[in-house]
């Protein structure tokens, strides 16, 4: 053996640790949603659809999970499984809206589709338009813009930073389509994010970051309601939770999150008791307590700076 060469076993140690390295940096660049809505964000990113390399454990969820959800009579939902590998699967959503036409269906916050789920939506209509809870959800935007020639709408707020052409912006209160209600919650995560009620059976509810359902890694049940990331909320938990009270002005029946299981039933009933639970609201500030770290703190400076810059 040539002692001036370290051994083969070490060489192959240092050459893992170096890809592994390389790996989670690039991971980190490509999927920034990570950050905010898992408390694994690089092993989540290693999980999603469309972002490199895919856990095994994720390729074989997802296989057996390539259909739509029908969540109202004109909502539909494509889910992307995230934490399989640690035995804590819990799904990411995306949405389909119908309007009153066959054509120009709308999507909303869209991650990547599998061939079949594409091939539902097609089946359905053209998708014409994608609507944003927050700039944070483009996802896979760019991409079905070309597909399909969608337009990317978005609110105000976000459009001023936003990386990408945004066609169209809207405000609290637009009515779209006489369909879908804008309803801007800033402080609740994002400056720029929104909930969409989508009229029809029951009315559904629309969340992206705001808050979470079931979720098998936070320990959420199905059914419950629940902060993603404290630690990451801007406004602080009481901004957060006076800015979503707006949604308890509206009238719902069931409500779909950007992650976590959605509510079919009772939701709006389910989420005036969370809003209403001053118990659940105080472990939430000490999850955050617990999780705050410099990276959400770094976040937290950051975001503040651009609301100061009046963006
Ligand atoms: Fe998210």
């Amino acid at each position: 053996m040539d002692a001036a060469w370290p051994s083969s076993a070490y060489r192959l140690t240092a050459h893992r640790l170096f890809l592994c390295l390389f790996v989670w940096v690039a991971l980190l660049a490509e999927n920034r949603e990570a950050w905010f809505c898992s408390p694994f964000p690089s092993g989540e990113g290693a999980g999603g659809r469309g972002h490199g390399a895919v856990d095994p454990f994720v390729r074989e969820y997802r296989e057996s999970n390539t259909m739509l959800t029908q969540v109202s009579s004109s909502v539909y939902c494509w889910s992307e499984i995230h934490g399989a590998a640690r035995g804590e699967p819990y799904p990411w959503n995306s949405f389909v809206i119908r309007k009153n036409h066959r054509d120009g269906l709308v999507l909303v916050d869209p991650l990547p589709l599998s061939a079949e789920e594409e091939s539902e939506i097609e089946a359905m209509g053209t998708p014409a338009h994608i609507l944003l809870t927050c700039e944070y959800h483009l996802r896979e935007s760019e991409a079905f813009r070309v597909r399909w020639g969608c337009d990317i709408r978005i609110h105000a707020a976000g459009a001023e930073y936003s990386e990408v052409l945004i066609d169209e912006t809207y405000q609290d209160g637009d009515r779209l389509w006489d369909r879908i209600e804008v309803i801007h919650i800033p402080d609740a995560y994002h400056s720029d994010e929104v909930a969409f009620l989508v009229r029809g059976d029951g009315n559904t509810m629309i969340v992206g970051d705001a808050v979470c359902g079931g979720r098998k890694d936070r320990g959420i049940p199905d059914g419950e309601i629940w902060i993603n990331a404290p630690e990451y909320v801007v406004a602080g938990l009481s901004g957060a939770r006076e800015s979503l009270r707006k949604l308890s002005g509206h009238s719902f029946q069931k409500m779909a999150f950007g992650h976590g299981s959605p509510i079919l039933h009772a939701a709006g009933d389910r989420f005036t008791a969370f809003l209403e639970d001053d118990a659940a609201w105080a472990k939430l500030e000490s999850e955050k307590a617990e999780k705050t770290n410099p990276a959400s703190l770094e976040f937290i400076r950051e975001m503040e700076a651009r609301r100061s810059r009046g963006r």
